[in-house]
């Protein structure tokens, strides 16, 4: 066709892609089509404003490489991670609830014993965290394979140090017989997501902060269930009605009890310093509830068993 105008190009361009094979690519690429179009006739979109926008992509992939996933920041920031993940997580009432997935996540984290301190050396405040899993019908999942890990007391990861020698509060765990998993570890606090990008500038424009409340990352993986990610947040935290990536649950928000120093911890001892306990449930859903669900995929393309990092090392 020739002679499109601002309003038949759209028609245009969608009978282009009539004779794609694939019937999923299809309506992808219709609906994009579609959504491009009414998106630039809407704002009325300028060149101007067209080349910033590529100017800002282009930006995004040059700062984007195997430890840095700027793209994957970029949907976290703009709610598409936490949508694709509420609408492929549709659980049954009473399961714990899934959110983001983050890019600190590490492959062969190190496996620790029940009761066992995965702070490794981290800084903070010491944290003793009681957790059971079960699966919907009350049934304790044993043997369940739990990913932990978190920021320390100045808000960072592991990962996010130059110098890291050792992996620190971050490990891998399974729960005993009756689906209960303890460990010691330090308070998780509110950290900026990496900020000194692409995603931190259009954050700034838009006057947003780039805060994450305060979490503890799980990922549970029993056979028999779905596969589980979440976080437990503190609710003490001023970002939970604000969260820059909109991960926080009301279900995932817990009270950790702050306790005197000599307390008793919750494995018999004293600590000599004040310290924090946390107590949660997760609920698994079984396996074969939802048919048509995708079972959580490893969320986004960069995991290996490369490290994530998301901003330069300290
Ligand atoms: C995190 O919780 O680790 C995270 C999630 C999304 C973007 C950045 C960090
Ligand atoms: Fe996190």
């Amino acid at each position: 066709m020739r002679n499109v105008d601002e309003n038949t190009i759209t028609a245009d361009a969608l009978s282009r892609i009539q004779g794609t094979a694939d019937p999923r690519l299809k309506r992808i690429m219709s609906s994009l089509i579609r959504h491009l179009h009414d998106f630039a006739r809407e704002v009325e979109l300028t060149e101007e404003e067209w080349w910033q926008g590529i100017k800002f992509l282009t930006d995004t992939g040059h700062i984007t490489d195997d430890k840095r996933q700027e793209f994957i920041l970029l949907s976290d920031t703009l709610g598409l991670s936490m949508l694709v993940i509420a609408q492929n997580n549709r659980k049954p009432k009473g399961c714990t609830e899934a959110t983001v997935f983050g890019p600190f996540h590490v492959e062969g984290a190190p496996q620790y014993s029940l009761g066992a301190d995965i702070a490794n050396g981290a800084q903070g405040e010491d944290c003793y965290v009681d957790t059971r899993v079960r699966g919907l019908n009350g049934e304790p999942v044993a043997g369940a394979m739990v990913e932990v890990w978190q920021s320390d007391a100045e808000g960072f990861y592991d990962v996010q140090y130059a110098d890291l020698k050792q992996h620190r509060a971050r490990g891998i765990l399974r729960t005993d017989e009756q689906g209960q998993l303890y460990f010691k570890s330090v308070l998780p606090t509110a950290y900026p997501i990496p900020d000194d990008g692409p995603v931190g500038r259009m954050l700034e424009a838009t006057g947003r902060h780039p805060w994450r409340p305060a979490h503890m990352h799980f990922m549970i993986s029993a056979p028999g269930y779905e596969r589980l990610v979440t976080h437990v947040f503190r609710d003490d935290d001023k970002y939970l009605d604000s969260d820059a990536v909109f991960g926080v649950r009301s279900s995932l928000i817990c009270h950790w009890d702050r306790h005197e120093a000599g307390g008793q911890t919750p494995d018999g001892r004293r600590n000599e310093r004040p310290f924090y306990s946390l107590k949660f449930e997760f609920v698994l859903n079984p396996l074969g509830q939802r048919p048509d669900a995708l079972l959580t995929p490893m969320p986004g393309p960069g995991h290996s068993a490369e490290v994530r990092r998301t901003a330069a090392p300290r």
